[in-house]
């Protein structure tokens, strides 16, 4: 059954820093996403810790929250039905290079750290990103 959802979506430093910010966006509206907030912001590394916390026995954590903090990223709420899967499937495979023809990483990605984008991988988690970045400190 489809259902109108919310989704977090981050445009990650290799992509603000290539100016592909607007490119992107337009990409998500034009797939029928509504952009409800956005910010453009950069985080402390502290707080890239805690975002990504449901990795950090992972072998790349350290690395990857180093990254996410490196510089300006944007932090959006995107709606429409099914945003979760559907944003999924726009952004593509975790690494560019398996990644879907006309998705936002097989256009943008550079590699598996360097892949553009981020997406809530489910509705839960979505809520939990989103007042992450909306609700109160950040
Ligand atoms: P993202 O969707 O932001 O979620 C976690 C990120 O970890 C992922 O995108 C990748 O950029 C990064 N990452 C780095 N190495 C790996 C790996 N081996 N497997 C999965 N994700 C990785």
């Amino acid at each position: 059954m489809s259902k109108i959802e919310q989704t977090l979506s981050i445009i990650k430093p290799d992509a603000v820093e290539r100016n592909l910010e607007n490119e992107i966006k337009e990409i998500f509206k034009q797939n029928g996403f509504s952009i409800l907030k956005e910010k453009k912001i950069q985080i402390e590394k502290s707080e890239a810790e805690k975002f990504y916390k449901v990795h950090e026995t992972k072998p790349f954590y350290s690395d990857l929250c180093a990254y996410l903090s490196s510089g300006p990223i944007v932090a959006m709420v995107l709606e429409k039905e099914n945003a979760v899967l559907a944003n999924r499937n726009l952004m593509g495979s975790t690494n560019p290079k398996d990644a879907e023809d006309g998705s936002i990483r097989k256009k943008y990605g550079i590699s598996i750290d360097k892949n553009s984008v981020h997406g809530s991988d489910s509705v839960e988690n979505a809520k939990i990103e989103i007042d992450f970045f909306f609700k109160d400190h950040l």
